[in-house]
């Protein structure tokens, strides 16, 4: 009896290893930030060039494959002030820095009417190597360059992040939101072990394709700046 009863506990316990039990019995809720599974030890530039290297190392990433540099970031790295776009495109690609192309140039237009630049502020994409033809990253895609944004996000450690289009927003706030609804408002957002100050606007390149959404863009440019003085950002040079 007492074999049976072993035999059976025994086939019980190998075809939950292989259903995979704890995934399926898991009560935690699930955290998208929390899949990392990396450390990165050091100061904060050594932690971002570790961080680049891992990008660099992704392996049978097909985006990595098609694309012919890894765009990681530009601006500044204490800077308290983190923008985050979707994806490098053919000009980022070339150049191996985001936004450099025509979109880039509306955006340093937009920082510009906050008396922001790339000196006082840090820039990224969801992800950090282009899509081919300008497509948007899929959500495999995204998933998969996640926790490296997490990770960026925890080093910068910003206090005010935008959200720069719908992929930016999707990726950190969630699917169940769209950017004309959701621009233009303030979120506290607890991200990896970064709290920080969320606000999406309209991506550059769409304002260039809908330009009468820029005078939107300039009320969630202006709270920006609003943030920025109620927090007591000190603006770096
Ligand atoms: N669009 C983006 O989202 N990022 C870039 O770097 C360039 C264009």
């Amino acid at each position: 009896m007492t074999k049976k009863i072993n035999s059976k506990l025994t086939k019980l316990a190998k075809y939950y290893s292989l259903i995979n039990y704890n995934l399926i019995y898991d009560s935690n809720a699930i955290n998208r930030y929390k899949k990392d599974g990396f450390k990165l030890t050091g100061n904060k530039t050594e932690q971002l060039q570790k961080l680049k290297n891992s990008i660099k190392n992704i392996k049978n990433c097909n985006l990595k494959k098609s694309a012919t540099n890894l765009v990681f970031s530009d601006g500044n790295s204490s800077s308290k002030i983190m923008l985050i776009g979707e994806g490098p495109g053919a000009n980022e690609d070339k150049e191996g820095l985001p936004f450099v192309g025509r979109a880039g140039q509306l955006l340093d237009k937009m920082l510009l009417s906050i008396k922001l630049d790339r000196k006082s502020v840090y820039i990224t994409n969801v992800v950090n190597y282009r899509p081919p033809e300008n497509r948007k990253p899929t959500d495999k895609e995204i998933a998969r360059y996640l926790p490296f944004l997490t990770k960026h996000i925890e080093i910068i450690n910003p206090k005010i992040l935008v959200l720069l289009g719908s992929t930016a927003l999707n990726t950190i706030i969630g699917n169940e939101v769209v950017i004309s609804k959701a621009r233009g408002k303030w979120v506290e957002k607890k991200i990896g072990n970064c709290s920080t100050h969320v606000i999406a606007s309209f991506h550059p390149a769409f304002l260039m394709r809908q330009p009468d959404q820029k005078k939107m863009s300039w009320i969630d440019l202006k709270m920006v700046r609003q943030k920025i003085k109620e927090l007591k950002i000190k603006i770096e040079k």
